[in-house]
This record gives C-alpha cells, structure tokens and sequence, in this order.
C-alpha cells in the first residue's frame, strides 16, 4: 500500500473519514478539531457510546452532507499514559474502520496530549500501514478492503515537519509489510532462491546497494561446513545472501553496520524432528533475514549515510538421505568444530558462518536477528525480542532504538560461564545441551564463539516475528509481523544521528 500524506490547517478538511484520539471519561480533544465535531464527540462520551479505550474505534456518520461524512473516534487510553503504542493501535483500528471506505483519513492530531505531535504522526502512519496489512493475498475469493489513499495530518503546527517524519514512517512501514509477506510467503514459494531473488530486486532499484547470492560451490570454497550441512538435505539450494549499502559520502566512514540474519526457509527440525502441531509456522523461520533485507533496503531508501552490509543465511532444514545428524561434527568457516546434538537447533549453527562473513566483510558494528529458541517466545511472549550483546554502549544503543522503535526488546544475560553448556566431549562446542535450562543464552554463548572482535549483538525474535493470532494492538494478523525493519532503521538513523 502506498500512503500519500498531506498536512492541511484546521478548517480546510477534505476527506472521506476525519479521525480523532479520544481517552476516557475525558472531553478534552484535540484543538484542531472544528468546534462542531468536538461537540458531536462530547456528546457521545458523555453517552458513554464512546469510551476512548486503547484500541476501541467508533465511526460516527455525520449529518452534514459533503465531506468529511464520517468521524471515527480512535481510543487512545488515560491522556497520561498515552505512548506511541496506544497510538498506533487506535491508528489500527481506525485503519480498519475504514477499510470498508478507503480513500483520505483526516487525523486531527492533539497538542494537548504528553506525546509530542511529531510521534502522533508517526505512530498513526504506522498503525494505518501495519493495520491495514492483509495476509490473505493466497485467497481466490476473498473481498479486499479498499485501500487507504492517503493520511491528512490536521495540525497548525510545523507542517514541513509532520510531512517530513509521516511519510518516512510510511516508507519505513511499507518495508516491513515487505518483511510480512516474505514470512507470510509459503515456504514451497519462497525458497532461498526466491529471496535472494528479492534482495537482486532490492539492489536493482536502490541506489546504492548491491546484492550477491552464494551457493554450495562458494559456501564449501570459503569452508562453510556448518551452513552448507544444515542446507544439505533440501533439493532447493542454500543462499548466502550479501546486500551492500555504499553511501557517497558515509558520515562515518569507519563504521560498517554488519546486519546478520537467519532465514531458515522451512525449519522441520531435521532428524530431530518437530512435533507436526503449527509446524506450518516454521515457515516464518527466516523472519530474522527477512528483516535484513528489508530493513537494510529501508536504510539505503532513506539515504542514511551509513555504510551498511546485509548477510542472510539463507536454506531450509528437512529431512534426507544425506540430512545432517546428531552426532555429526562439522567444521564452521572460522576453523572451529561444532557437534550436533540436536539437528532442530539448526540456526545458531548456520549463523555461525554468517557471522564469520559479516565480519570478514569489513563489518565493525554487528547486529544480527534470528527466531532462535521457542524459550524465548515462552519467556517474553510475543511482544519482545531479547537482546544479547558483548559490548554495553552497543546493548544500550540496541535498547534504546528499539524503544523508539516499536520492536521492542529486552537484556538478558550473556556470561562465560553459561559456556559450559556448549561444552563437548569431542569437538570445540555442541549446538544443543540436554538440559532444559537457559537455552536462548545458551544459545547466544554459542553465537558469541563466531562473533569476531569488536562490538556484537543478538536478538532472539521468536516471540515478535510471526504471530499465532492478533496481538490486541496494531498487529492484528496472523502471521509474520515484519518486526526488526523498524529497529534496524532507527538503529541506523542513531549510529549516524
Ligand atoms: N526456529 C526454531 C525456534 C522457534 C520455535 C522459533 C518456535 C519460533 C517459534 C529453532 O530452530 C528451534 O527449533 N530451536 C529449538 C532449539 C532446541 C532444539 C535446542 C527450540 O528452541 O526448541
Ligand atoms: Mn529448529
Ligand atoms: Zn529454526
């Protein structure tokens, strides 16, 4: 969907549907809101047919005729807590109380709220674009919604400002709809072929970036024995797929932003097969590459001037006549040997190449971004990432670009002495222990042995990336989420900020 934006002063509305934030037992409303409707609002709290609770919507036909006909009423929670989130989610569901109309949404954003306009505009853009995303695009007979044109901010505040910060949350958002179909994408579709096929596409229309896709030749020349043997027992051939992002004139230049992603096409588990209970979702088990691509194509679209560098491992895991094994010890690109214990345990292991290459490739920054652990999904649901790192300030900075971002995450441990979990008896390390304990830092231990020098980061998305059903907020699809474009972004925009 592409979203036009405009920004027009109180008094010259012209729209299909004009919305407004409204909080509970609280007749304080926007001041751009002509005076006639804020009555009309009034009333209808008053009545108590409107309760301004985050996410309820209620559309108003107004009697007037000419336009705008329609008010929807976009519930935003108390006037003190509202955040961005709140935003977003009333944004939501005023996208889809629209859906059945489309065309121009007016937002009279509020002065008099805690969050600053700017962040109205921004959340809005984003709960209308990631609301109104629709999975559905496999279905013959399904009524689509009609699209949502373009957002009208109503403000007599900066309006260069406002125009400037909604149409790049547009294009940001627009990305991670992106990300939502690659996961969304059927996984006899979407073969890493086929995404390598999208990153080509991203590099032939952005300037700037270039793309590369190795196969199994180039992974065993470069000694990727732990990548190319989870990828062995698929027809369809694994990927390392390389985006490079050249800014003319990097404000950094001694700064490469490494962004490492695991795209797992189809996750079966492998020999260590998965339960057959929503396997179906293991089809969004390359969410964390997905992110990459799109949200490296997100960083180079808005010209940020950072040097940045994508690598996704891209395969899937099944089951074969010559599928890796438990008991298997393979020989990773940076010389270190790693046993199998458990074949579903494929990520960190395909991730330990990537790494090597990230950082192989001039990357001094690395971040990467994987659905590494159902643990972690148990422990933090789907609304955080957890995040991982060797390096406080680059912890720090993750955090804080996530907050802004709306992909959250969350700190958890790293410590050596979680390395003994990853002991072996035979080789340097094993992929999976028989504890039941601790297994997303485990895991991330594991990553660290890859990692290289410098500063590192890891990001367990199993939670956030694909959802089982709607989250209550402004992700209401099942489905993947396009969580981490938003985050990589900002984290970008912060590196150079
Ligand atoms: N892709 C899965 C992790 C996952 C599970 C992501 C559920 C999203 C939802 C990963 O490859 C995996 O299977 N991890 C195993 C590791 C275990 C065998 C050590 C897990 O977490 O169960
Ligand atoms: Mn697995
Ligand atoms: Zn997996």
């Amino acid at each position: 969907m592409g979203v036009e934006i405009s920004v027009v002063p109180p008094g010259e509305v012209d729209a299909d549907v004009v919305a407004v934030a409204v909080s509970p037992d609280d007749p304080t409303l926007s001041p751009e809101l002509d005076a006639r409707l804020q009555e009309h609002v009034r009333e209808l709290l008053a009545a108590g047919e409107i309760r301004g609770e985050v996410g309820e919507s209620v559309l108003v036909h107004l009697e007037r005729a000419g336009s705008p006909a329609r008010l929807v009423a976009g519930g935003v929670g108390p006037r003190e807590e509202v955040d961005a989130d709140a935003f977003r989610t009333a944004a939501a569901a005023v996208a889809r109380a629209a859906g059945r109309f489309g065309g121009t949404i007016a937002w009279a954003l509020d002065s008099s709220l805690p969050l600053p306009e700017l962040e109205q505009a921004r959340a809005v853009v984003e709960g209308i674009v990631l609301g109104a995303y629709d999975p559905g695009r496999w279905k013959t007979n399904g009524v689509p919604p009609r699209p949502i044109e373009r957002i009208a901010f109503v403000t007599s505040d900066d309006a260069t400002g406002v125009a400037e910060t909604a149409e790049r949350a547009a294009r940001i958002a627009k990305r991670a709809n992106r990300a939502r179909d690659l996961a969304n994408a059927p996984p006899n579709e979407l073969t890493p072929e086929r995404l390598a096929g999208r990153a080509a596409e991203i590099a032939a229309e952005t300037d700037d970036v270039t793309a590369e896709a190795l196969g199994p030749e180039q992974l065993d020349e470069l000694g990727m024995g732990a990548f190319a043997a989870v990828a062995r027992a698929s027809h369809n051939p694994p990927r390392l797929i390389v985006l490079r992002y050249e800014p003319p004139e990097p404000l950094r230049p001694d700064v490469v932003l490494g962004l490492v992603g695991k795209a797992i096409t189809f996750d079966s588990g492998g020999i260590s097969l998965k339960p057959a209970l929503r396997m179906e979702d293991m089809k969004g088990d390359m969410a964390g590459g997905a992110a990459v691509v799109e949200g490296l194509a997100a960083v180079a679209e808005l010209g940020l001037p950072l040097r940045t560098i994508g690598v996704v491992a891209a395969c899937e895991n099944l089951v074969g006549g010559n599928a890796y094994r438990p008991g298997d010890i393979l020989r990773a690109a940076n010389g270190k040997t790693i046993e199998i214990t458990n074949t579903d345990a494929e990520g960190r292991v395909v991730l330990a190449d990537a790494l090597w290459y990230a950082r192989r490739e001039g990357a001094t920054h690395v971040l990467d971004i994987a659905t590494l652990t159902g643990a972690m999904e148990r422990a933090l649901g789907d609304l955080y990432g957890g995040l991982f790192a060797n390096d406080e300030s680059w912890r720090d900075e993750i955090l804080a670009a996530s907050e802004r971002s709306g992909d959250h995450v969350w700190p958890f441990p790293l410590h050596p002495r979680y390395r003994r979990y990853v002991d072996s008896a035979f080789a340097d390390m094993k992929n999976a222990s028989d504890l039941k304990q601790g297994s997303p830092a485990l895991a991330a231990e594991f990553l660290r042995e890859f990692a290289g020098e410098g500063p590192w980061a890891h990001i367990d998305m199993s939670g956030p990336a694909f959802l089982e059903r709607s989250r209550g907020d402004y992700l209401t699809q099942r489905g993947g989420t396009g969580y981490g474009v938003r985050l990589i972004v900002e984290l970008a925009s912060s590196l150079v900020g």
